[in-house]
């Protein structure tokens, strides 16, 4: 028996487009998001967590683009009809200016009552929608992901709390003693600053959700909360393991920081139909696009010509040094080929039904059977649950799946807590993130 552990909730997909009575249609519309959102929030999911890729290839469009909408859009419009959710919404370092970024977030923590938290991605597709020819390797990505983390907290900590004065007699807006520049000159941004949203005294949470020996680095030295896709119990232990090194060598407290693992759930009320709609969902799938993407997360190894029934032979796997999209998926990849000698027809169905995340089908009882062991094998401290199953995905989940887990005290019964930070269990901060991310500028290579 352990306590209830944070779940946050990702909308994005429709991997199960095809099935009859799937709403495919209806997923870019206000009222088929807002309908999940208030569901999610009312069963008692601690955040919406919205993944984003800008990018999609005008041949693959036979299936949908990862992205439907763009997530701060999208959660503005989701904040207005959510009360107490938390919202996540994936932001590219890669892309995007951290001026822009910091209004953005200040702005729907405003609208929101603090319920915001800012997965920050050094994105691994769509250089070429903004100015690049190829995509610039994992060291600068990352480099310019500390740096952009970096600007961010300093922009937020331009207004000290109480530099709103409203002093109408005096015609004093802000006191422009306790507003400051930060005058930020790096390799990536200059940004003089302060920021013009007036920050919440409360930070935004900041997700990471990198796997290489990089991104790890990265989320030991800012993360509040981690993303990772570990599909087996001792890969999650090892993760978990060299994680908490990690944070701890940065004097940081391992209480400070959540590890969420993405869980992709088919849910029915027998194994064997849970299977059946897994098939439904992976099934009527394009091989020719299955077989490109599992040679993207393979690092680009060449599967032309190779049968579909048979495993993928070694000897085409690149080094990981030289994955320059994601190093962290493509060990995920690796090892579904290689340790556990999966099939390219298996590759495929595991790619475009969960992208390598953790897949779990089964009936409401196996399925949180599956999530409480994760927990007590100590492989995790909560879980992000997505769910490719539509139509009788998302109230399976939520008239079934939530209410097992919470009869066996997985899933918290009682209101959550406002505050973010605590609905996530997390102490405060030893390191102020500013320290720590100009030592991840200075140390990374
Ligand atoms: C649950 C989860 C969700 C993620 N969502 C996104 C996303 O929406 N967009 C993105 O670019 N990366 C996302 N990632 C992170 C990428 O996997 C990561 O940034 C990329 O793989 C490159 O970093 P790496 O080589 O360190 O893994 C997600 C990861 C996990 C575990």
């Amino acid at each position: 028996m352990t306590g209830p552990v944070p779940f946050t909730l990702m909308i994005g997909g429709l991997a199960g487009w095809r099935r009859s009575g799937s709403r495919a249609e209806e997923a870019r519309s206000l009222p088929f998001q807002a309908e999940i959102a208030r569901r999610a929030e009312e069963v008692g999911f601690d955040a919406l967590f919205i993944a984003d890729v800008p990018f999609v290839d005008a041949a693959t469009v036979t299936v949908p683009p990862y992205t439907h909408l763009e997530p701060i859009t999208l959660l503005s419009a989701l904040a207005a009809v959510t009360d107490r959710i938390g919202l996540i919404p994936t932001i590219s370092s890669s892309y995007s200016q951290p001026y822009t970024v910091a209004r953005q977030i200040s702005s729907l923590q405003h609208l929101s009552n603090d319920r915001v938290g800012v997965n920050i991605v050094t994105s691994f597709q769509g250089e070429r929608n903004y100015g690049y020819d190829t995509i610039p390797s994992p060291a600068e990505r990352y480099a310019r992901a500390a740096e952009f983390a970096r600007v961010l907290d300093r922009l937020w900590a331009s207004w000290e709390p109480g530099a709103l004065a409203f002093d109408r007699a005096a015609g004093r807006y802000a006191d422009p003693a306790l507003v400051h520049t930060i005058d930020h000159v790096g390799e990536h941004f200059s940004v003089a600053g302060p920021l013009d949203v007036v920050p919440r005294e409360k930070r935004p949470l900041i997700i990471q959700a990198g796997a290489s020996d990089l991104g790890r680095a990265l989320a030991a030295d800012i993360a509040d909360l981690v993303y990772t896709a570990q599909p087996t119990l001792a890969t999650a232990r090892t993760f978990l393991g060299e994680l908490h090194s990690e944070i701890r060598a940065r004097s940081r407290s391992v209480d400070e920081v959540a590890v969420l693992t993405g869980a992709n759930v088919v849910l029915a009320d027998t194994e064997e139909r849970a299977r059946e709609i897994r098939d439904e969902i992976n099934g009527p799938l394009s091989y020719d696009i299955g077989r490109t993407r599992v040679s993207t997360q393979l690092g680009g190894a060449d599967l032309t010509g190779l049968d579909l029934d048979e495993p993928i032979p070694v000897e085409v796997l690149p080094d990981v040094s030289t994955v320059q999209r994601r190093q962290g998926r493509f060990e995920v990849f690796r090892s579904l080929a290689v340790d556990e000698r999966l099939t390219l027809r298996e590759l495929i169905r595991r790619e475009l039904g969960g992208a390598g995340h953790w897949s779990i089908t089964g009936t409401p009882q196996t399925v949180a059977d599956a999530l409480e062991e994760r927990v007590l094998g100590g492989g995790t401290d909560g879980f992000n649950i997505s769910v490719p199953q539509f139509p009788e995905g998302p109230p399976l989940l939520f008239d079934a799946l939530v209410p097992e887990l919470k009869r066996r005290g997985l899933f918290r019964t009682d209101p959550p807590e406002q505050d973010l930070r605590r609905r996530f269990g997390l102490a405060d901060r030893t390191a102020p993130t500013d320290a720590a991310a100009a030592r991840a500028v200075a140390t990374a290579p």
